[in-house]
């Protein structure tokens, strides 16, 4: 037979042999030989480096590796030399989160299209390589390690740079003039460095270089800690305005109404259609009513309460929680209110008073503003915004099933950091002492942007000792809080990270599964995580959406890392949005690859998402 017959018709048949990139997967299967890692990987030398090995990534059409990716794997000891630097056409390199050691890996010099490099939480020590060699790098992340030396000038060379992240090693000495225009995030904090902060990164916040050793003359005088405290706002910003007796009176009917409705209302947490039994205000006026007792705005509050449109509004049952029953009222000029009647109010007026007016100060894109309250020996209110697009809670769980239209995973993304940040300022008021005390998806909204929106600030402090909370909402409790009946800073954290965990399982903190068990989320989330089922934890919904693996996994981290059991080891709220806001990062370093990437059904990729767990995580 004629040999080049032969040569095609092998071409034909075995087209999918042909198609690999065999030398990367022998640079690969060198480096796995040659590094100790914990948990297997399935690289096997029978199987299609492109599409069956975790953490690989080929070019579309399989000639070359050109992303690997093996964050928390286990990895320890040394990168073994002259294994990765073949993978010549490798743009991504992800090696973060392991036990790494020794020097930066020397010959990563021959890599020249790296364009990001994850580092970090590793061992590595030493000092740091001549950066000159990677014009093409735009993230390096080399933070929590133990680079010494000083930061080599040729830092300067990597022109293409957005991301550059050396904080928490032991770097010392001067900072060089790094005049990167690109550059966008720079951390250098916790580290030795020393004298003055060159005049082209003077542009970054102060906490980038905090908890170094460095001279005043630019006003950071021996910064230790990284602070970016919230601008206090200053004198008394809240105004009670004395509203006449006529909207007085419109106060007490709608009480009226109000309870009158409340008596028929079940116990619902977000009504659905079949409960919004609307109730129209203009009923008859109550006589007996408290002159001392007054509805008090907040200043900027422009509300036009007008009597004529408020007897025509109606009020709906939203939702009823542990504080109480909030109901939406709807005034003609489509100027819409949320009213919740607070029930046992332990706390005097004056302290009652005192707190609302202190919460009235709070003005954030991420906290629910208070509008209004009123106190009267029977009736506590607090007036708010409404947002019509419902809670969280609502958004992720009502209407399961057909017509639903999925909760996406970059609205999850925005809810979990907006939420984040609101709760963070909170906790940055009162001299850093106020405590949220009652975080839950159904006290989370979504502001005009889209992020996360928290509500119901406060209460808590006017409520004590409190109250038992209903079933849905118990699983957001911190264990110590049963006991002590005190909400904490670090409960609300806890708090948080339930709901992230809500949010990446689409399950609530306390549900029923088929049979009568009751089964509690962070309970169920350690157990799934630990068998390795990882990917059973992730909501269904979120299958559709490709390239997402690693950031739920980021965001079950954090999650896990808030619901520990000891308060003290839970991170600080002011931690956590910086955690949040570096998922979103990576999350934009994925975008322009994905392009390059074959195409994965999502369902391999959750799979992948399983096996990237690192068992550090797991801590019950
Ligand atoms: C290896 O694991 C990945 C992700 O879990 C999976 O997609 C792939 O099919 C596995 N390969 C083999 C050969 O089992
Ligand atoms: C580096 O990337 C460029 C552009 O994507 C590509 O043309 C080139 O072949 C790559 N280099 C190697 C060694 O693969
Ligand atoms: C990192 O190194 C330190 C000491 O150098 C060691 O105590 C620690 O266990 C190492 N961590 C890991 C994850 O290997
Ligand atoms: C990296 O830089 C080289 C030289 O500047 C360029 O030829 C190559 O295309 C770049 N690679 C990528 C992936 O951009
Ligand atoms: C730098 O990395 C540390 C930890 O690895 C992280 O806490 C910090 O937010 C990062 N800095 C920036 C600017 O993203
Ligand atoms: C950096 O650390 C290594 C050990 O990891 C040490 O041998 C070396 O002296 C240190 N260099 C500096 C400049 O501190
Ligand atoms: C910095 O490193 C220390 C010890 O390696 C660790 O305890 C600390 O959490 C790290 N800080 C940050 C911001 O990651
Ligand atoms: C910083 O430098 C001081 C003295 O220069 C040294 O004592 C200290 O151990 C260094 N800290 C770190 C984290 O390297
Ligand atoms: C900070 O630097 C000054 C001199 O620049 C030195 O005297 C001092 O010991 C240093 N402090 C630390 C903690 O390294």
């Amino acid at each position: 037979m004629n040999p080049l017959f032969i040569f095609l018709l092998a071409g034909a048949i075995f087209p999918f042999i042909i198609a690999e990139p065999v030398q990367d997967k022998q640079a690969l299967l060198d480096f796995l030989q040659h590094i100790h890692h914990s948990r297997s990987l399935n690289w096997s030398r029978e199987t299609s480096v492109c599409n069956n090995w975790i953490g690989v990534t080929c070019n579309s059409d399989h000639s070359r590796v050109i992303a690997l990716r093996l964050p928390g794997v286990g990895l320890r000891g040394p990168i073994p030399a002259n294994t990765l630097s073949r993978l010549s056409a490798v743009e991504i390199i992800s090696l973060r989160s392991n036990g790494i050691s020794g020097s930066f890996p020397s010959d990563f010099a021959q890599l020249k299209n790296l364009t990001t490099l994850y580092l970090h939480f590793n061992n590595f020590s030493a000092t740091l390589p001549d950066f000159s060699v990677w014009n093409n790098l735009t993230i390096l992340d080399l933070s929590n390690n133990g680079f010494n030396g000083s930061i080599p000038p040729s830092v300067s060379k990597l022109t293409h740079l957005t991301i550059l992240n050396l904080s928490n090693n032991s770097l010392s000495g001067d900072i060089p003039d790094i005049n990167i225009p690109s550059l966008q995030q720079l951390d250098l904090a916790n580290n030795n460095l020393t004298g003055i902060v060159p005049r082209s990164l003077e542009r970054f916040p102060s906490w980038a270089f905090s908890g170094n050793n460095l001279s005043s003359k630019n006003s950071l005088p021996n910064a230790h800690q990284p602070s970016k405290k919230a601008k206090k706002l200053g004198g008394p910003s809240v105004l009670g305005i004395i509203i006449g007796g006529s909207v007085l009176l419109f106060v007490l009917v709608a009480l009226l109404m109000i309870r009158c409705h409340s008596m028929k209302e079940k116990e619902h947490e977000f009504p659905t259609q079949s409960h919004k039994k609307e109730v129209s205000l203009k009923k008859k006026a109550s006589e007996n009513h408290d002159k001392n007792n007054r509805l008090v705005f907040f200043e900027g509050c422009n509300l036009a309460f007008d009597l004529e449109d408020l007897l025509r509004a109606s009020a709906e049952v939203l939702g009823k929680g542990a504080f109480g029953v909030t109901y939406k009222a709807a005034l003609e000029d489509a100027t819409t209110v949320a009213v919740k009647r607070l029930k046992e109010v332990t706390s005097g007026k004056r302290e009652f008073e005192q707190q609302m007016e202190s919460l009235g100060c709070i003005k954030h894109d991420n906290v629910s503003g208070l509008r209004a309250y009123y106190y009267s020996k029977d009736e506590k209110l607090v007036v708010h915004d409404y947002y019509n697009q419902g809670s969280v809670s609502a958004l992720l769980h009502g209407k399961r099933g057909e017509g639903r239209r999925p909760l996406d995973w970059e609205t999850r993304l925005r809810i979990a950091i907006g939420a984040a940040k609101g709760i963070s300022y909170i906790h940055a008021q009162n001299n850093g002492k106020l405590v949220h005390g009652n975080i839950k998806a159904s006290n989370i909204f979504l502001n005009s942007e889209g992020y996360g929106c928290v509500s119901d600030i406060g209460l808590a402090a006017v409520m004590s000792p409190m109250p038992p909370p209903a079933m849905r909402a118990a699983g957001y409790r911190a264990p110590e809080v049963t006991d002590t009946r005190k909400a904490t800073q670090a409960s609300d954290v806890y708090s948080y990270g339930v709901l992230l965990l809500e949010l990446l399982t689409g399950k609530s903190p306390i549900h029923a599964t088929g049979g009568d068990e009751i089964v509690h989320l962070v309970r169920w989330v350690h157990s799934v995580v630990r068998e390795e089922w990882t990917a059973e934890v992730f909501d269904v919904e979120l299958l559709q959406y490709p390239n997402i693996e690693e950031e739920m996994v980021e965001m079950l981290q954090i999650g896990m890392s808030c619901v520990v059991r000891i308060p003290e080891q839970r991170p600080k709220m002011s931690v956590l949005v910086k955690m949040m806001e570096g998922i979103r990062r990576a999350n934009m370093e994925n975008q322009p690859s994905s392009e390059t990437k074959p195409e994965t059904s999502a369902s391999t990729q959750i799979r992948h998402a399983a096996e990237i767990v690192p068992s550090s995580s797991i801590s019950a």
